[in-house]
């Protein structure tokens, strides 16, 4: 397994361009992130082969429904064999523990983590789905009810990083996307942290996408930022 601490999104509709780009990498250099796009058009079969290529997989699901069901999904993930899974830390504590009670015998089980709130919602629509106090509030209470139920860590924001790693220690894995390294393009992506400034205010995982998978040589953008990190 890698020890490394970048976790490339794979975000593409088909399955031979996420195997391209993956030829590309070096499995011992990063770890991989099957998303929804990706999972939807080509099945447990890109698991397979990026298992096969040697890289650990995050399967980013974010499963969000009742405990049996999420309970089950969970069950059937970890046998793909895959490194990392996740569900939505909004569907509550007893979906949480039923997640996390039904990967708990498994032999070499997955790291299961918490989404708590999506990087992407804002105060008015925070707000404007009913939930009460702020996004840091919500955070910060989402996680500690992940860390409760037995998670292993949440995905957040760089932003938030810094907080919660003051109230929870490294053994809680911090996962950040948003990150762009210095002088790159934002895209679509507005609170963002340098991988640098995301592993010192704690992360332990950096999911990073276009930097790399639009960069005209990908494993020379990841050996760039790997360098801004040692
Ligand atoms: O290309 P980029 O680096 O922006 O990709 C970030 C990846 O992280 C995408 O796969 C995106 O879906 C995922 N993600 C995110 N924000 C979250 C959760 C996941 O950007 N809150």
């Amino acid at each position: 397994m890698s020890d490394s601490k970048i976790i490339v999104a794979l975000d593409y509709p088909t399955m031979a361009s996420a195997i391209s780009l993956a030829n590309q990498l070096d499995p011992d250099r990063c770890k991989v992130k099957v998303g929804k796009e990706l999972f939807t058009c080509s099945g447990p079969q890109v698991i397979e082969k990026l298992t096969a290529k040697g890289f650990d997989v995050f399967l980013d699901l974010k499963y969000h429904d009742i405990p049996n069901t999420v309970a089950k999904a969970c069950q059937v993930a970890a046998d793909l064999g895959v490194w990392m899974i996740n569900v939505h830390t909004l569907g509550g504590q007893d979906m949480m523990i039923a997640a996390r009670e039904a990967i708990s015998n498994k032999p070499q089980r997955p790291l299961l983590i918490g989404v708590t709130l999506l990087t992407s919602m804002t105060e008015e629509t925070f707000q404007k789905i009913g939930l009460v106090g702020t996004i840091e509030s919500a955070v910060i209470k989402l996680a500690d009810l992940a860390h409760k139920s037995g998670l292993d860590g949440v995905v957040c924001s760089p932003l938030e990083t810094k907080l919660l790693r003051t109230k929870h220690t490294k053994n809680f894995q911090l996962v950040t996307p948003g990150i762009r390294p210095a002088n790159s393009k934002g895209d679509d992506q507005h609170r963002i942290m340098t991988p640098l400034q995301a592993i010192e205010a704690g992360s332990n995982y950096l999911v990073i996408g276009r930097p790399i998978t639009n960069a005209t040589n990908p494993m020379q953008a990841l050996e760039a930022i790997e360098k801004t990190l040692r």
